[in-house]
């Protein structure tokens, strides 16, 4: 196997996180370079175990400045971007769009810039479904990679402009790009602002969870884990200038979501209080990964196995979330949500 540097961008984070040590282990011939500015997302202890092993680093950099990212690509000539870094959270864009136009839209140009710079093998942006806007409640209808870009948050607007000047550099300057469009993700590791490990960690504490509206919105959940193998193929295999979806055909209303964690764990629905929707709230995301599937991959996570591996895992790693839900977090919580304790 031939050795590859590979910079992951947003590797402290969820998702990259979670690829970061996927490659550490798969490809232990590879250089992975974890590049990461550490923002309240960022989170480096999920590392510690592999900090040691010799084909990891760590980058504390921001991807927005170009007088850092410049350079650094000069000096290390990487041969894969796998780029997940951004601000990824659609109720904090409702509040403070500015800092997702900045990370995620100049960010990524910056990156673009520097991988055009010293010419590398293979850019891979990791973006969203949420680019294509919403569907409705139709179930034979689903995103494909023809569906018009339509983004409805400030989140997901500023992710579609991304994947814009992505394919620009594809067409202007031929640079080797592939961009993914995954649904909502799940698993070990997932900051505990988001629906599910913010329910596990509410219900586990017998705290209220709330649901936004009447619960009747769908998300498509795909295990992290099948995220990762999908992200692999296509860094290796994807056709230049290609767009992958990745999902796992595992469709289920935020009401069931929570319903399920709830029954798992052996508590009340009593846990559960509506309150205010969100702004703009999209109602359905279904993905088609018909594509993908014929690049040769497949999920391997129904939701019930993946649900039931990732409640157990926030249970046997409590010291990680317990942390997270000390600090910082407890004020954003208390401003984003006025529920009873
Ligand atoms: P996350 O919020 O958990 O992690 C983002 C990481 O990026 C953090 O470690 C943070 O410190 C880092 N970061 C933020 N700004 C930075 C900057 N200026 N420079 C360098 N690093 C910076 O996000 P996630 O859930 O792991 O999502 C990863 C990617 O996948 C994002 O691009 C997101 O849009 C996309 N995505 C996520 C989901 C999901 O369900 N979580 C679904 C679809 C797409
Ligand atoms: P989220 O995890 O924020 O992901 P996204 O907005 O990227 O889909 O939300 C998933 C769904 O859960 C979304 O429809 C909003 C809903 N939701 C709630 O009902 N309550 C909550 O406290 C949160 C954070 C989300």
């Amino acid at each position: 196997m031939t050795k590859k540097k590979v910079l992951v961008t947003g590797g402290a984070g969820f998702i990259g996180g979670n690829f970061v040590q996927y490659m550490v282990h798969k490809y232990p011939d590879y250089e992975i370079y974890n590049l990461d500015l550490l923002t309240y997302a960022g989170d480096l202890t999920k590392h510690r175990e592999i900090e040691k092993n010799a084909n990891y680093h760590l980058i504390q950099a921001d991807i927005a400045d170009h007088e850092t990212i410049l350079p650094l690509f000069e000096r290390e000539q990487f041969d894969f971007v796998v780029h997940f870094a951004a601000e990824s959270h659609v109720d904090r864009s409702i509040t403070d769009p500015g800092v997702f136009v900045r990370t995620n839209v100049l960010g990524t140009q910056v990156l673009l810039d520097a991988a055009k710079h010293v010419g590398i093998e293979k850019f891979v942006h990791i973006s969203t479904d949420e680019v294509y806007g919403e569907l409705d409640f139709n179930p034979a209808t689903f995103f494909t990679e023809q569906t018009p870009l339509q983004p409805n948050s400030p989140y997901s607007a500023s992710k579609a402009s991304s994947d814009l000047l992505v394919r620009s550099y594809h067409e202007t300057y031929n640079l080797p790009v592939n961009i993914t469009r995954c649904s909502n993700n799940y698993g070990p590791y997932h900051f505990p602002e988001k629906l599910i490990p913010l329910t596990i960690s509410r219900v586990l504490n017998n705290e209220k969870v709330p649901v936004y509206g009447d619960g009747k919105n769908i998300r498509d959940w795909l295990h992290v884990y099948d995220h990762c193998a999908a992200i692999a193929l296509v860094l290796h295999d994807g056709v230049n200038g290609e767009v992958y979806n990745i999902g796992g055909h595992n469709e289920r209303t935020n009401l069931e979501v929570v319903q399920t964690i709830i029954k798992a764990l052996g508590k009340s629905e009593e846990l559960i209080e509506f309150v205010e929707d969100r702004l703009g709230h999209d109602k359905r995301y279904a993905i088609d990964p018909a594509k993908l599937e014929q690049l040769g991959w497949e999920p391997k996570y129904r939701f019930e196995s993946g649900i039931e591996q990732t409640i157990q895992w926030y249970l046997e790693n409590k010291n990680w979330w317990e942390n997270i839900i000390s600090g910082e977090y407890q004020k954003y919580f208390e401003q984003q949500y006025k529920l009873q304790r």
